[in-house]
């Protein structure tokens, strides 16, 4: 089980010292929007390599950007440990996460809620991990949906059927009023923003997130 904070609820103006305050997480979720696939503009590579220069943990990239085919490859030549791009941006899926592979980063495919995962099972082969959000993608601070949680379990099950290493990640309203359902329906890594900075101790909203992550495993 494995938490992933979103800096998106951080201080922007002091990026270093929130990434130190969450050093016991297991990655650092990072929101890329382009103002184009999402109507949110945060922030893209040049802040990305810097996040990466000082990072004590690995960085989780979540591109919610226009021509991923393009511009998610860069992200893991400089080094995330992990990039996630969306099955609605991407025109050949098959070949951006060979691309995003050979680069040394894991592989990672993002469905919006309206997305069905079914017709992209076939890509499992290619993928390290499967992103459900939990929310529209745009904004930190909105309401979990609990709905998306037999998709979540569809997942699970197709990742349990192809073998392998793939994980199953949730974004979106995650916290310790929803991580459980999350887990029990086969959740593993666990993005929080708003659960984690909005905290009085960041660090130990972390640490919370895990125990009741691991007390629901699937
Ligand atoms: C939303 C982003 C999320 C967001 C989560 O589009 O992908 O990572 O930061 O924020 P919370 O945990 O506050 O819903
Ligand atoms: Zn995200």
């Amino acid at each position: 089980m494995q938490i992933s904070p979103s800096i998106l609820s951080a201080d922007f103006a002091n990026l270093q010292d929130e990434l130190a305050a969450i050093r016991n997480a297991d990655w650092a979720h990072v929101d890329v929007m382009d103002a184009h696939f999402v109507p949110n503009l945060t922030l893209g590579l040049p802040v990305v390599e810097s996040l990466l220069s000082v990072s004590p943990i690995p960085i989780d990239c979540h591109l919610m950007i226009e021509d991923p085919d393009r511009w998610a490859p860069p992200y893991a030549e400089a080094g995330a440990g992990s990039v996630t791009f969306h099955i609605e941006a991407a025109a050949d899926p098959r070949r951006l996460a060979r691309d995003i592979r050979a680069a040394g980063a894991r592989a990672s495919m993002a469905i919006k809620p309206g997305t069905p995962f079914a017709p992209y099972e076939d890509l499992l082969p290619e993928l390290d991990m499967v992103l459900v959000m939990t929310v529209e993608p745009g904004f930190g601070g909105q309401s979990f949906m609990a709905d998306m949680m037999p998709k979540v379990r569809e997942v699970r099950e197709a990742v349990g059927r192809h073998g392998g290493e793939i994980w199953v990640q949730v974004d979106g309203g995650v916290s310790a009023a929803t991580i459980e359902q999350c887990a029990e329906a086969g959740a593993d890594v666990f993005v929080a923003g708003s659960a984690v900075y909005g905290a009085d101790d960041p660090a130990l909203a972390v640490d919370d997130l895990r125990r009741l992550a691991n007390a629901h495993a699937c």
